[in-house]
């Protein structure tokens, strides 16, 4: 693994472990939607494993064994990493794909498909404190230095992927288009079977209640924390510091309490209200 660095591709940082220039550009202007690929979009920790989970679940009629058998990352490749990008290639159709890509940087190749896109956002302080999290895990991930520094960082978007802000304004701007769907991880937290159900209607999937149930409690936190195919547990030492925490760390909505200060809540408030001036949704956490 290399020092930690990063580079800037059209504004974005991205660690140069694991990513090119050469393949953002490839899935921007050259990657082919599928008509039958479906695809997984979320902003960093805002539950990406969660929905890639579900959508596993769903297109197995709620039997286990491929989730339990098989690496997430291997059933649904990220298309923006060099290698998950070499799976995405060869993955048999109908593809299940990942990314945390903003809008400018995805496939242009979406505007004349019907792949479904899947669109999953979080209240962004439950966001901030999972990345924070998470970045002390990942040895290809800067250190995040205290909250505080983090926060500006984050609220800046000097992050990986960029500005939440910008990530999620842009994906809505799509919103209105027959083949996406959005959802809030708060959503899925509050009803996970009714959000199961929604998901399936919409891939056009008809499950009977026992494959519901099933998918609903083989994607639970707990059952997905004690499954070594979707935990993180087998990534090697080498990039995650497995003694510094874990993918599925609390998996609860308002963690952001326990680590902000009212100080730095009310400081993201004012930046919040800033940046999402003018935007026409209400969230679960608005
Ligand atoms: P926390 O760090 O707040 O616990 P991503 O998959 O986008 O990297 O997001 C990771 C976050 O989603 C982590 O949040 C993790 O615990 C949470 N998560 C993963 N699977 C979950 C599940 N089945 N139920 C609830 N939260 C889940």
């Amino acid at each position: 693994m290399s020092e930690v660095t990063y580079f800037t591709h059209k504004g974005i940082l991205f660690p140069i472990d694991f990513y090119t220039t050469e393949n953002l550009l490839y899935v921007e202007n050259e990657f082919q939607f599928l008509d039958d690929d479906v695809m997984n979009v979320v902003y960093p920790k805002s539950g990406t494993h969660w929905m890639s989970e579900i959508l596993c679940l769903i297109r197995h009629e709620g039997d286990p064994t491929w989730v339990r058998n098989v690496n997430l990352w291997n059933r649904t490749p990220w298309i923006e990493v060099v290698e998950g990008m070499k799976l995405a290639l060869k993955y048999p159709p109908p593809r299940l794909l990942n990314t945390h890509l903003p809008i400018q940087l995805f496939p242009k190749s979406i505007l004349h498909s019907k792949a479904k896109i899947f669109y999953t956002a979080r209240n962004p302080k439950d966001v901030l404190v999972s990345f924070y999290h998470f970045s002390k895990t990942q040895r290809y991930l800067k250190d995040p230095g205290t909250v505080e520094e983090f926060l500006e960082e984050f609220l800046n978007g000097k992050v990986i992927f960029g500005s939440w802000f910008d990530h999620v304004k842009g994906w809505l701007e799509m919103k209105d288009r027959a083949n996406i769907f959005f959802i809030t991880y708060e959503e899925l937290q509050q009803d996970l079977r009714g959000s199961v159900e929604r998901i399936c209607r919409f891939l056009g999937k008809e499950l009977n209640s026992q494959q519901i149930d099933s998918v609903v409690e083989n994607a639970s936190f707990h059952k997905m924390k004690d499954n070594k195919m979707s935990n993180f547990s087998q990534i090697a030492d080498d990039v995650m510091d497995h003694t510094k925490g874990k993918l599925m760390r609390k998996g609860i909505c308002g963690d952001w309490k326990n680590h902000l200060t009212v100080a730095q809540s009310e400081h993201f408030d004012r930046v919040y209200q800033e940046n999402m001036r003018g935007v026409k949704m209400t969230f679960p956490w608005d």
